[in-house]
């Protein structure tokens, strides 16, 4: 990591899920699959699902209420806005555009950034960098995803393993030694074509025939993004611990990506650590993409699993393909409220 001039490290995080549940059983019943399928080689035991009428922003604004409230932040103190998503309202104005507004966060500046499943990681990077170099006091960083509303319901290769959610942290500077540690991000643009929308961008823009050929959905080849998956969460953790000066050993607990279960076993082996020590809610919500991490941190923040001055490893690959690690080391106590 480059010379820092000032340590940025989260102070509030907020999480939203929709309240429709969709079980294993019920997909029984819309595509060719079977709930043992889908519970022994992913994990997913049921997900959320955002109804018609709910969009990212619509569940992103009340994760990033939350984590403002923990942070004791305004809106109008907000300084930077930065949503991490796959699935915007729309394609332009950006989706931290619509929050930016219905939060009333008005001196924020708000942009969006895609790096698909290691979204929130990326835009946690992106924010420190602001804060290090004074730029910024302080961020509010969202990682949301309505993958429901671009799944094909009818590929059961896709269909069973998403879910709908969003997370959100608060970003300010720190006392040295305390928050992000370090940070890796990496890409390899060559993986594009595993998990991709054909259409509904410049390449080719929506039509009849795209429609009618559901390009405008979830395309993925699993086994690939599997092997690369098992491969590069190992690595980049060890890779942000070598940055971070920390051995293995220190890690107090892992927040990986979400995806299924057997991706999360084998980085949890590649770093010796044993299952209490990482965090895991798939079985709950599936695969929620740029929300995942944060949902996850969220989640085990509340429940107290998250202790003062514990070095957490987050860490996520995805749709770029991209991937990303950070070590944090965490400044709160569990809250109070549940
Ligand atoms: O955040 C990034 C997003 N992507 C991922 O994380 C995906 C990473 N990949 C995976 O998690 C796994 O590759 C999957 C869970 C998607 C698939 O598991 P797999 O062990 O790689 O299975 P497979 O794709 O090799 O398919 C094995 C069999 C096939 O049948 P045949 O050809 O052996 O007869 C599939 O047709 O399982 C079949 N299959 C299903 N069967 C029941 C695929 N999906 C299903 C299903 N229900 N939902």
């Amino acid at each position: 990591m480059p010379k820092i001039l000032r340590t940025a490290g989260i102070v509030g995080t907020g999480s939203c899920l929709p309240e429709k549940v969709l079980t294993n059983k019920e997909l029984e019943q819309k595509v060719d699959t079977s709930d043992e399928w889908i519970r022994t080689r992913t994990g997913v035991r049921e997900r959320r699902l955002a109804d018609n009428d709910t969009a990212a922003s619509d569940l992103a604004v009340p994760a990033a209420v939350q984590a403002l409230n923990d942070a004791g932040l305004s809106p109008e103190e907000v300084e930077l806005i930065i949503v991490a998503t796959i699935t915007p309202d729309t394609i332009f104005p950006s989706t931290a555009c619509l929050v930016q507004d219905r939060l009333g966060a008005r001196n924020a500046a708000a942009f969006d950034l895609s790096a698909g499943c290691t979204g929130f990681i990326y835009a946690l990077s992106v924010a420190s960098q602001f804060i290090s170099t004074g730029a910024y006091n302080n961020a509010l960083v969202i990682g949301v995803d309505v993958l429901s509303k671009i799944v094909n319901w009818e590929d059961r290769n896709t269909c069973v393993l998403f879910g709908d959610g969003a997370g959100a942290a608060v970003l300010k500077g720190v006392p040295g030694g305390k928050g992000l540690l370090g940070l890796h991000l990496g890409a390899d643009g060559s993986g594009g074509p595993l998990l991709n929308m054909p259409a509904g961008g410049s390449r080719l823009p929506a039509s009849i025939e795209t429609v009618k050929n559901k390009l405008h959905t979830v395309h993925m080849n699993g086994p690939e993004v599997f092997k690369f998956a098992v491969r590069i969460m190992g690595e980049a953790s060890l890779r942000v611990l070598e940055q971070a000066g920390l051995t293995k050993e220190e890690v107090d607990f892992l927040i990986p990506h979400q995806a299924n279960t057997r991706i999360i076993d084998a980085a949890t082996k590649r770093l010796g650590l044993s299952k209490e020590k990482v965090y895991v809610n798939l079985e709950r919500y599936g695969n929620m993409s740029s929300a995942s991490v944060p949902v996850a941190l969220d989640e085990a923040y509340r429940l107290g699993l998250i202790k003062r001055d514990y070095k957490i490893v987050l860490v996520a690959f995805g749709a770029g393909l991209t991937w990303g690690a950070a070590v944090l080391n965490w400044d709160l106590e569990p809250p109070e409220r549940s």
